[in-house]
């Protein structure tokens, strides 16, 4: 049984950038049992030929080498395209006959032996009227197989609009049908991190507030907004960023380990964790949390010259629950940064007891796990080492693993994994209703901090470093120092 992907918003940039390259990806490593089918539908009027002749281009730019002219003829069988907008009933009806007759039904049979997956991969404003007509036509009724629709971030801009949008789907979709992609979750790293700790010993015992001091965790991008800036100053680093990359690496950090690698036990454990983070009031956001914006950004096209929109944060949350108790949790991202890097960086106590004269007593020359989940993918141990011939010298050295020596090739992009399991009906990597709502519930107070009359300052920064200094003496004056490296690559 072969299943249908459609991809309303297919003239996107998603689309070409990300997804038809991951699902050649997928169809070129032999991962489907049957390839799906895949419909893009976007107003766009191209007929199928000039659809697939259009993909052929992008994915030749974006695969790179590992595109392959007679395996992409292959794949480009199973794609179709079908004109209509999101917004017109009729052309939902129309769809739904265009479905029918690829998948060779018998449009009065309304058994639906073929999975259909409805990717909306388009501007965010579009999701109520696509949901409604999707309702509406029939196209999300379950009959012998299943119905899916997989939903892009940002879902919702904050607590209020992100229920509205839960309740919306509701009305067609039960949540079984629901999946909330945020990419972060397919990349390897990020599943390893579940691995890193859940199976292996080592880890676990003094995975708490007994052995770790804090945990910082750091989205950083060289990269300023760019074209997107227009989309960008209406969203700032908290919405883009932190409701939902940063808060998932921290829930995926710090969860208790659930009772089966299955989607609900693992969703449970990782809503636990946000219900167990206390939201800042005003007060704590003032002490807490920090706001930067690197210079040149109002000069960006599409961003307001008097724009405050915040490229860079800094948020300190504490996670209250027998294990974390006392551990602070230091989230930050920030655009225009020193260099690309997402590490989660666990910190451990200095030594009770200073023995030799060259023991560390600062947490800086203390243990420390860095996990670099992107680009330099790996993971490294940092311990005191003796100095040979230096009587009792010592030096901070580290353990390393690395993926590309230890694995090579390179590391499939997340949304091959991320589109797998969805056509699979496997949950897991994808946010649920809950769970958003609970990062909203995090993110709110913020925000409405941020937006109020007696908001933290605004600190500007050059871009090519790491942030405001400001943010690095906010660290030093709490005893600590944030983990500036930029990973080695290669
Ligand atoms: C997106 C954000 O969700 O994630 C972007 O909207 C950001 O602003 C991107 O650049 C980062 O993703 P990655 O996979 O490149 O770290």
């Amino acid at each position: 049984m072969s299943q249908t992907i459609v991809i309303f918003g297919a003239s996107g940039d998603l689309t070409s950038r990300k997804l038809i390259p991951a699902l050649y990806q997928l169809f070129r490593k032999g991962r489907f049992d049957a390839p799906p089918r895949i419909v893009g539908f976007s107003r766009s009027p191209f007929s199928h030929d000039e659809w697939r002749d259009k993909l052929a281009a992008t994915t030749a730019q974006f695969a790179g080498e590992k595109f392959d002219a007679a395996t992409w003829d292959e794949f480009a069988k199973h794609i179709y395209y079908h004109a209509g907008d999101v917004g017109k009933r009729d052309d939902f009806q129309s769809l739904s006959q265009f479905l029918d007759g690829i998948e060779g039904n018998d449009s009065s049979d309304d058994d639906n032996n073929d999975g259909r997956l409805y990717y909306l991969s388009m501007a965010p404003r579009f999701y109520k009227s696509a949901i409604e007509h999707l309702g509406q036509s029939g196209l999300a009724e379950e009959g012998h197989c299943c119905r899916r629709i997989i939903i892009e971030k940002p879902f919702g801009t904050d607590l209020a609009s992100s229920r509205e949008l839960n309740r919306q789907i509701h009305k067609v979709f039960n949540e079984h049908q629901v999946y909330r992609i945020d990419h972060y979750l397919g990349k390897e790293t990020v599943q390893n991190l579940m691995v890193l700790r859940f199976a292996n010993t080592i880890f676990e015992p003094i995975w708490n507030r007994n052995y770790i001091d804090h945990v910082q965790i750091t989205v950083a991008e060289e990269v300023e907004v760019g074209s997107r800036a227009g989309y960008y100053d209406s969203a700032g680093v908290i919405r883009d960023m932190i409701q939902n990359h940063l808060l998932q690496l921290l829930m995926v950090t710090a969860m208790e380990a659930p009772v089966r690698y299955e989607a609900d036990s693992i969703r449970n454990e990782k809503v636990k964790v946000l219900q167990a983070i206390e939201p800042l009031d005003a007060k704590q956001v003032q002490a807490d949390t920090f706001r930067g914006q690197y210079r040149g950004y109002t000069a960006s096209e599409g961003v307001e010259p008097t724009s405050r929109t915040a490229t860079f944060a800094g948020v300190k949350l504490s996670i209250d629950n027998w294990r974390w108790q006392g551990v602070p949790f230091y989230l930050r991202s920030g655009k225009g940064m020193s260099c690309r890097t997402t590490q989660i960086v666990i910190q451990f106590h200095a030594p009770p007891h200073k023995l030799f004269e060259d023991s560390p007593s600062d947490l800086g020359e203390s243990n420390r796990l860095v996990i670099q989940v992107q680009p330099a993918e790996g993971i490294q141990i940092h311990f005191q080492t003796k100095v040979p011939d230096a009587g009792m010298k010592m030096r901070q050295t580290d353990l390393g693993f690395n993926y590309q020596k230890e694995f090579r090739g390179s590391m499939p992009e997340a949304y091959e994994r991320l589109l797998l399991d969805a056509l699979e009906g496997d949950a897991s990597l994808f946010a649920r209703a809950d769970e958003v709502e609970a990062a909203w519930q995090i993110c709110d107070p913020i925000l409405d901090a941020w937006q109020s009359s007696d908001r933290p300052t605004l600190f500007m920064y050059d871009p090519g470093f790491w942030g405001p200094d400001e943010c690095r003496e906010w660290m030093l004056e709490q005893g600590r120092e944030w983990f500036d490296t930029c990973p080695v690559l290669g």
